[in-house]
């Protein structure tokens, strides 16, 4: 892999990025990166659904004095958004999830650590320090294993639970299954074992793809999440919800939260944008559970918009794997503190100084 390049005067911005990131990732670990399913069609509406938004801003405010933090789970967050899971970080960057955890923390921005993380649970809470983080996970069809996960998330000082349902089988990526994706040699899900900690192509697929469809349980039913929740004593929040059906029935099962998601585009393609499906899921909560959403955030008006239109705080998944690929811990911290001065900016602009304040009306057609 060639010399990462410091965070510097080309970096303006998240799509920066994306652009550097893309120049010094190899190509296989680029496209599992940035690859949706299929054709990719909601991959590119969950962009488009933040750019079809308009603002309608307030003047004349007053807003010298701002402030961008939020309360989420009993928790104040420094801005409302948060790092999404996102599997193999060592793809990227050596450091891997250890490097997202010391950004994070350095920033007081809550990561969630992948089921599938290339570094170990434990690991990641010891270089997180004392930053908030919480753990996403897979349900495998051995429920002893997905109970040690918990127990071990517990023990490490996870804070929630992020229990992924976008997901019983694995979407189907073809640039992955084109490139035979698999881990490569010293790269290993460090929080499994055996078997569970093997990522290999055998045939035409990809191999994540053949190792969904080994291990993880694609019986999963609103019984399981009463069964996870029966386990532990930490807050669950069910990630890819897009429905106001199935987001009433997370309430009702007793979830503190919904993540509107449909994975950043990887699962079923042709899927509702997340953020379209944002406030039919924000009406059925009701204010009974947080209500999160990411897929194609870059930008701090993205952030002000997902607000907008009923989230309490967004996720984002790839640019933090840009910012690794491209200058391990310094390039996540500067795009967390990119996303966060914008996110400032967008609300001084808006006319409002403190997140209670970024109501509907402040979208143009929806008020
Ligand atoms: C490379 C990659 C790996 C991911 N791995 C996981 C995962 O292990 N578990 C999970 O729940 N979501 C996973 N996701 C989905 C993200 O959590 C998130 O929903 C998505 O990336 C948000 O969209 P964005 O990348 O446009 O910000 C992954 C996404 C990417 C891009």
């Amino acid at each position: 892999m060639p010399e990462p390049t410091p965070p510097g005067r080309d970096l303006l911005n998240v799509l920066d990025y994306e652009t550097a990131a893309h120049k010094v990732l190899p190509p296989m670990a680029r496209d599992y990166y940035a690859s949706g399913a299929h054709d990719e069609v909601t991959l590119r509406a969950n962009r488009a659904a933040f750019e079809r938004v308009a603002l309608r801003y307030h003047v004349l405010r007053g807003v010298e004095v701002r402030d961008t933090s939020v309360e989420l789970l009993g928790r104040r967050h420094p801005v409302p958004l948060l790092i999404a899971p996102a599997a193999f970080g060592r793809l990227a960057h050596p450091d891997g999830e250890l490097a997202v955890a010391r950004a994070a923390a350095a920033a007081g921005i809550t990561q969630t650590l992948s089921t599938l993380s290339t570094c170990s649970i434990e690991a990641v809470a010891e270089a997180g320090g004392g930053g908030p983080r919480w753990f996403q996970l897979y349900v495998f069809r051995d429920r002893e294993v997905t109970r040690d996960l918990v127990q071990r998330a517990e023990a490490a000082g996870y804070e929630a639970l992020v229990l992924t349902v976008d997901a019983p089988v694995l979407g189907y990526r073809d640039r992955d299954a084109r490139n035979r994706f698999e881990l490569p040699e010293g790269l290993a899900p460090e929080s499994l074992s055996g078997a569970l900690a093997k990522v290999q192509a055998e045939g035409a697929a990809s191999g994540l793809f053949q190792y969904f469809a080994a291990l993880i349980d694609p019986s999963l039913t609103w019984d399981d999440v009463d069964w996870l929740l029966s386990v532990t004593r930490l807050p669950v929040l069910l990630k890819g919800v897009v429905r106001g059906d199935d987001a009433t029935l997370a309430v009702e099962h007793g979830a503190a939260g919904v993540i509107v998601s449909n994975h950043g585009g990887r699962q079923l393609d042709g899927a509702v944008a997340s953020l379209d499906a944002l406030s039919e899921v924000a009406a059925a909560v009701d204010g009974q559970a947080a209500v999160l959403v990411d897929g194609g955030v870059r930008r701090g008006t993205d952030i002000l918009k997902a607000l907008a239109l009923g989230a309490d705080a967004v996720l984002v998944g790839r640019p933090v794997l840009w910012g690794l690929a491209v200058a391990g811990e310094a390039g996540v911290r500067h795009v967390l503190e990119l996303l966060s001065a914008e996110f400032d900016l967008a609300m001084a602009l808006c006319g409002v100084q403190s997140v209670e304040e970024i109501t509907r009306d402040l979208v143009a057609g929806r008020q």
